[in-house]
């Protein structure tokens, strides 16, 4: 079912319910004033008999005379038939007989309800009753020793009601005839924006080109709704925009290493002619450009993670990471000061490591090698400070671009990346890192992963 037949629906069902109600209101109401109007006509005619001078009609002397009939009342023989506009009379004595008024061919049955009243002589009750094929409205009035009833039938008012149950569903099939034409209208209406946005979004993902932009016109639903989806375009073009600078950055990157590794692989193939030592050294330098090269391979396929954590994360025991990263064999080298509060991150123990150890080798690089390098982690923050010469002023805003090498980096092994990759892993993990001149001099980088 689409969306636009549900909206017919319920629109639809929804104006029918209303007129339906309406027409079983209208009903209901008639009704009772129908009734109401023949109650009230039963109870004066029961009156006027009760109170007639003419003792001949007495209901006491009636039953007492043990008569099984009493003069017809006034308004004559209509009342001798249950059709009779003046209405039905009959007496109910206390024992439960019935007197019929003389020349009556029918009676009443007793019901329990006039039953009790004839017995205790007071009361009164007003019931509907079916008499044969005659449905009849009957009341049932105590007067002091038995009850008189007055019976009207109901054909006229069924009659009528009739009529008005048909007029009632001719109007409400043609209420809900009009409530399902408008449902469809409504929703073919409601739906118009929706079926532009779907058409013009459907248009953006077979041309997939991240610069377009949906139109947002006023301050709807639908305006909201293109405007998130043009914020999401434009974290998708931030993000291709990112991933297009990396791998022009990298390719370009890549190139003065290559040709410089291609130049020493050239001289070796002409190394006949070098000395032993000359030879030895050339292949140590090819070696180690292939290590650099590795190396920056890595860091590239590092940063083209994004900052999206990947997986699910795990429970990382942050001081554990840092212990175990200063007792790598070649990092002993370097004297630590450690003051490690026990932590833990919710976050990839990859990448936090790799994090911490970017900056603890950025330290170790820079780190004079009679000072020690002081590491700390509390409240959740790890500071690496080292006594080295520190930033200059003028870099400071750049350390964590990739590919970012202060002047001073040149002649040192390294491309530039590392502190990009820990601002990614810090932000993967909600948090974040700063870069900074410590008091006393030296590199002072604190860095948070979580918020
Ligand atoms: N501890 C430090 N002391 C002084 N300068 C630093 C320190 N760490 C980083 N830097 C500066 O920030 C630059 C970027 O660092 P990084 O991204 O790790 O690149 P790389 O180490 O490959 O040069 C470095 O080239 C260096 O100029
Ligand atoms: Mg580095």
């Amino acid at each position: 079912m689409t969306l636009r037949h549900r909206i017919a629906a319920v629109a639809g069902a929804a104006v029918a319910v209303a007129v339906l109600a309406a027409a079983a209101v209208i009903y209901l109401a008639l009704r009772a004033d129908l009734l109401g109007e023949i109650d009230s006509a039963l109870h004066e005619r029961s009156e006027q008999f009760v109170h007639d001078p003419d003792p001949d009609r007495d209901g006491d002397q009636v039953c007492a005379s043990n008569e099984r009939s009493f003069p017809a009342p006034a308004p004559g023989s209509d009342d001798l038939r249950f059709g009779g506009a003046g209405g039905f009379i009959q007496i109910a004595c206390r024992d439960g007989t019935i007197v019929r008024a003389a020349g009556a061919t029918t009676t009443v049955p007793l019901t329990p309800a006039a039953r009790a009243i004839a017995r205790s002589g007071r009361g009164s009750d007003v019931s509907t009753q079916a008499v044969g094929d005659t449905s009849l409205r009957v009341l049932t009035t105590g007067t002091g020793a038995g009850a008189v009833q007055v019976a009207r039938p109901l054909g006229e008012a069924d009659h009528e009601l009739d009529r008005i149950v048909a007029v009632l569903a001719i109007v409400a099939a043609a209420g809900v005839a009009l409530a399902a034409a408008l449902g469809a209208l409504v929703a073919r209406t409601a739906l118009a924006p929706i079926d532009r946005f779907t058409r013009r979004t459907e248009a953006l993902s077979h041309d997939p080109d991240v610069s377009e932009r949906m139109e947002v016109r006023g301050g709807d639903e639908l305006a909201r709704l293109a405007r998130s989806f043009n914020t999401t375009l434009d974290a998708l073009e931030r993000s291709v925009e990112a991933q297009r600078h990396l791998v022009a950055d990298a390719s370009h990157e890549l190139r003065t290493p290559m040709a410089s590794l291609r130049a020493n692989i050239q001289t070796l193939e002409a190394a006949d002619e070098l000395p032993e030592e000359d030879r030895a050294a050339l292949r140590a330098d090819i070696v180690g450009e292939l290590d650099e090269l590795t190396a920056l391979v890595a860091d590239v396929v590092e940063l083209a993670r994004g900052s999206t954590p990947e997986r699910a994360l795990d429970d990382v025991r942050l001081d554990r990471v840092v212990r175990a990263l200063v007792e790598r064999p070649r990092v002993r080298a370097a004297e630590f000061r450690l003051s490690l509060e026990p932590t833990v991150v919710q976050g990839e123990p990859d990448r936090v490591s790799r994090a911490v150890s970017n900056l603890l080798d950025n330290a170790i690089k820079w780190s004079p090698a009679d000072r020690a390098i002081d590491v700390e982690l509390r409240e959740g923050i790890l500071s690496v400070r080292d006594h080295g010469p520190g930033f200059a002023p003028a870099d400071l805003p750049h350390v964590f671009e990739r590919f970012f090498r202060a002047g001073g980096a040149r002649g040192m092994p390294g491309s530039g990346l590392g502190l990009a990759i820990v601002k990614q892993a810090a932000e993967a993990h909600g948090g974040w890192v700063t870069a900074a001149n410590a008091p006393g001099g030296g590199a002072l980088l604190r860095i948070r992963f979580g918020d």
